[in-house]
């Protein structure tokens, strides 16, 4: 279950975003991303490229891992952690993929080196050797030469649609402050929770 973000919570997430990111954080946009392999799990890093109320927007290879895992099972979990203002904010949901054209745009928008590098990875597969990757790099810079580089069809993103956030800040004594968001299928619903 999933419905848009009210604007308080929204704003809420803005505000802390923007906190991190004047108090010096480094890529206050980076979070760990979980997902559901097999009967296990599996997380890794990855950057928030948009939010609004419907949700939390990344990009990534769709054959990767991590997209496999999506397609399989799209459901994930978000959680950033921006250490200079002690604070967490967790997401889960359900994940659907972002339009042609919200891909089209974020990709016409990477810097050059990126976009090449989206075809030359198969991101998760194994690589025999660095220089194979140089190769294919060098291989993409010479058959676009100076013209646009399209969007590999394997290359797109993905948007968590919440059904849960909470916001965590640190306090002194591990008293810390929990304020979860839930989404019970027709409600938003706020709840305070013990650290
Ligand atoms: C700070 C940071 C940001 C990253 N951002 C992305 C990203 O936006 N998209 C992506 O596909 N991989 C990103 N990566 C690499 C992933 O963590 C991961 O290694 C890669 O996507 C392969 O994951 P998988 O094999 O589970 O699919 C990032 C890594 C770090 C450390």
């Amino acid at each position: 279950m999933s419905a848009l973000l009210p604007d308080t919570v929204l704003a809420l997430f803005n505000e802390r975003m923007a906190a991190a990111a004047e108090a010096g954080e480094h890529e206050p946009n980076a979070m760990c991303l979980s997902t559901v392999k097999g009967d296990g799990v599996s997380s890794r890093m990855v950057l928030l490229k948009a939010w609004d109320e419907r949700g939390f927007v990344f990009y990534t290879n769709l054959e990767s891992d991590k997209g496999q895992q999506l397609h399989t099972r799209p459901r994930a979990a978000l959680n950033f952690h921006w250490k200079s203002v002690e604070q967490q904010v967790r997401v889960e949901g359900r994940v659907e993929a972002v339009s042609a054209n919200d891909a089209d745009a974020y990709f016409a928008s990477r810097p050059r080196g990126s976009q090449l590098g989206a075809w030359a990875s198969d991101q998760s597969r194994p690589l025999s050797d660095r220089q194979e990757l140089l190769d294919r790099v060098a291989a993409l810079e010479a058959q676009y030469s100076d013209g646009p580089v399209p969007r590999p069809p394997h290359w797109s993103g993905f948007r968590v649609l919440p059904s849960m956030i909470e916001f965590w800040l640190g306090g002194s004594s591990r008293l810390h402050d929990r304020d979860r968001y839930t989404f019970d299928g027709e409600r938003w619903q706020r709840s305070r929770l013990f650290p």
